[in-house]
């Protein structure tokens, strides 16, 4: 068995199948038998995906299958993840993980929880998703706001539709081909479609750091306080431990004090762009 726990030894572990999502991303269906701690993650942590010979990047770790299988949805975005997101069945993947702190989902019960996500940002926040409807009687009202550029970009297509079944789910995209009858536009203004509880309602928002902080703005206006709001950050990341400093941002390290941040603990920060 390959000890998962060795901060710095990724475990070489087969691909069993890959999902297609759309044109740029895939999801990777990943056996951890060699490697099971992998599978002790809390919802909004990630692993190092290293290809082997180029590269090691965070991926948010995107839930498990019922048969046990590590998800991730890769977007190829440059020259480690083309690789990641060019793997087939039976090939090969390094895995270091799971790092970072997770999504609030305790402290939320007993209240409603609004999740929000643009684009690859719902991978993060699948896993706290599956975990409320898991637990649907210790919260209120649960709400997925969701955007992505197409419909042909959307992720998770078929899921979307199940978890409208327990969930207020609103899905939005910025550029609507002639078969897309939902709405159209960016995803803070599917905030104007909702009446909030401000004081029972916990947020969970990843996506781009521009739609974030339109977001956030809206959430403000709406009476949301910044403690209720937590985010999850990006940053360029080395080592994912805490060792190199790559990914700091203010006082946090992202890896390792994030990604899942309280917007009053970086709300200075946040403001802030190209930080
Ligand atoms: C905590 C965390 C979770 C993430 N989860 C996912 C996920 O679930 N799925 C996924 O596909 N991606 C995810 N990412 C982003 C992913 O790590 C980057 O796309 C990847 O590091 C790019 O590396 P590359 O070698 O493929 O691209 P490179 O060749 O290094 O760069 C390609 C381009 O992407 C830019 N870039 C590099 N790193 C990042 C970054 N972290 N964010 C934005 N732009 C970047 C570069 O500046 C360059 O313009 C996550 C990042 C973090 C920090
Ligand atoms: S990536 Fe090295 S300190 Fe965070």
């Amino acid at each position: 068995m390959i000890p998962s726990a060795q901060p710095w030894a990724p475990a070489a572990l087969p691909v069993r199948s890959v999902v297609r999502e759309s044109h740029d991303t895939v999801t990777l269906r990943i056996d951890t038998t060699k490697a099971p701690a992998l599978l002790a993650y809390r919802p909004g942590q990630f692993n190092m995906l290293y290809a082997f010979g180029v590269g090691d990047v965070p991926i948010s770790i995107a839930g498990t299958t019922p048969r046990g299988l590590l998800l991730h949805t890769i977007r190829d975005a440059g020259t480690t993840t083309r690789i990641l997101a060019g793997l087939r069945r039976g090939g090969t993947v390094g895995v270091r993980g799971p790092y970072g702190s997770a999504w609030p989902l305790e402290e939320a019960a007993g209240g409603d929880v609004l999740l929000v996500a643009g684009g690859l940002g719902l991978a993060p926040l699948r896993p706290a998703l599956l975990h409320l409807l898991r637990h649907r009687r210790q919260y209120r009202r649960l709400i997925l706001l969701y955007g992505s550029r197409t419909p042909a970009d959307l992720l998770y297509r078929r899921e979307l539709a199940s978890w409208a079944e327990e969930a207020e789910v609103l899905v939005t995209v910025d550029w609507a081909g002639i078969d897309w009858d939902g709405h159209v536009g960016v995803v803070p203004a599917l905030l104007d479609r909702l009446v909030l509880d401000p004081p029972r309602t916990t947020v969970l928002l990843c996506g781009p750091e521009p739609m974030m902080r339109f977001t956030v703005r809206d959430l403000r206006l709406r009476g949301i306080p910044d403690e209720a709001i937590h985010v999850s950050m990006e940053r360029n990341m080395v080592c994912g431990i805490g060792f190199c400093g790559h990914c700091q941002l203010g006082p946090a390290f992202v890896c390792k004090d994030g990604p899942v941040l309280r917007l009053d603990r970086i709300a200075f920060l946040f403001e802030k762009r190209e930080i």
